[in-house]
């Protein structure tokens, strides 16, 4: 089998840019580990920035996305207490964000992908690569019990942070940053409509809280708990209770109770792989950088990846110049440290640390007021909250 680009992985990065290049007449083959129904289902993160949502629209990815995205201007951060409702929409002259989950974001992708009939292989688990340095790259992969391979111009590594691809970049070439953090967050979803229109923060001594919407009838909700806890410790009486003790101010509606339909724990860390390209190998979204979600920029971050990669491939088929390609790497890493600075200080802002001192959360109000309470600071969170220009 052969193709223009071989993709490794069919999460959001993966999809976006298959369907980019078919939109640009340049054929990609899809090569997913996992099954169809488990890809699409998988809950995950929910906030598009400003970029992502335009991005979708541009490329015929609109029509879902107007009829149920909740579009955003303000977070509503909790503490000492109180309200401090930042309008990011003002701070930033005019920006939003959606709420938009990732599994339907997967879900448009995918269905336009095979409306398209995009070639997409589903539980078929890339074993290596090979010939990635030498301009011949081949794609070995299983699928229905045997071996297979895909010949390819490139290959895009979308494979995720568990993935094979960033293993094909020799251990002296890469350099890799990692910072693992002491928490987690339980994630739930509940079947109960949210207090405010507005995502709402708790900044609490307990620890961090978060509501967040996914529909008018369900609520999305995190509560910082150890990184390997373990979510059966999270009675439905606990879990509402520290909601309401970490969210809850005076003057404000309550957290809405309801049924808990899901609960998970994800951990957190801050990680980055230099450089994301190697020889005829490109690494997008999570393949090649991961940032704890408190500043919702896994996906968004994926998306941007895509559309320099997807960009840099129409200059090389369409104008003979590989000119962006050579840059990709740099062009995404310059963006990325930025991202990751935000969440990562995001991060460090809002959750309680084992062993923090008083000085330390105080620093931490400060940081919050400053954010939230002054001209700068909200122009700060807004312009990156809304997502920071792509450059190509
Ligand atoms: P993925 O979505 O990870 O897709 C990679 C794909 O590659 C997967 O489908 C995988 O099965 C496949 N794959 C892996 N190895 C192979 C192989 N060997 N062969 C073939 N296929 C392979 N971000 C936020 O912004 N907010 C959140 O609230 C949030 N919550 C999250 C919760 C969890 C549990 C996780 C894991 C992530 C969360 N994220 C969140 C991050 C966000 O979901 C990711 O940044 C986003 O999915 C990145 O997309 P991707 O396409 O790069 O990678
Ligand atoms: C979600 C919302 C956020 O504002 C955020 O920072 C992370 C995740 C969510 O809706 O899942």
């Amino acid at each position: 089998m052969r193709t223009q680009v071989g993709i490794v992985g069919a999460g959001p990065a993966g999809l976006m840019l298959s369907h980019m290049l078919h939109l640009e007449g340049i054929d990609s083959v899809i090569i997913e580990r996992a099954g169809k129904e488990h890809v699409q289902a998988r809950l995950r993160a929910g906030v598009l920035e400003q970029g992502t949502f335009e991005m979708m629209k541009e490329l015929g990815l609109g029509e879902r996305l107007a009829q149920r995205g909740l579009e955003q201007h303000a977070l509503d951060f909790r503490f000492g207490g109180e309200s401090h409702r930042l309008d990011f929409h003002q701070a930033s002259g005019g920006r939003s964000a959606w709420v938009y989950p990732q599994h339907d974001v997967v879900t448009d992708l995918m269905n336009a992908r095979t409306r398209a009939g995009g070639r997409m292989f589903f539980e078929a688990p890339v074993t290596r690569l090979e010939g990635v340095r030498d301009g011949r790259p081949v794609i070995h992969f299983e699928h229905e019990g045997k071996a297979q391979r895909l010949e390819c111009d490139f290959i895009a590594g979308c494979d995720g942070f568990r993935g094979v691809c960033r293993d094909a970049i020799p251990a002296d070439v890469i350099k890799v940053y990692d910072r693992v953090y002491p928490f987690g967050w339980l994630g739930m979803l509940a079947d109960a409509p949210a207090p405010t229109s507005e995502i709402t923060w708790g900044c609490h001594e307990d620890g961090f809280a978060m509501l967040s919407i996914r529909s008018p009838t369900v609520t999305r909700l995190y509560l910082q708990c150890e990184p390997d806890e373990n979510p059966d410790n999270w009675s439905d009486d606990r879990i509402w209770s520290e909601l309401h003790k970490r969210l809850d101010v005076p003057g404000m509606p309550p957290v809405n109770e309801g049924r808990i339909t899901q609960k998970a724990v994800t951990a957190m860390r801050s990680f980055l792989a230099e450089p994301m390209q190697y020889g005829q190998l490109f690494l997008a979204g999570d393949a090649a950088h991961i940032v704890p979600p408190t500043g919702a920029k896994g996906l968004n971050s994926a998306m941007a990846d895509v559309k320099v990669l997807g960009l840099a491939f129409v200059e090389h088929y369409k104008r003979g110049s590989g000119t962006w390609l050579a840059r990709y790497s740099d062009t995404c890493l310059k963006r990325m440290w930025l991202v990751q600075r935000f969440s990562a200080g995001l991060c460090t802002m809002v959750h309680q640390f084992p062993g923090n001192s008083d000085f330390v959360r105080r620093l931490q109000r400060a940081d919050l007021e400053y954010m939230t309470g002054t001209v700068p600071g909200r122009l700060q969170f807004a312009e990156n909250f809304t997502g920071l220009p792509i450059g190509a």
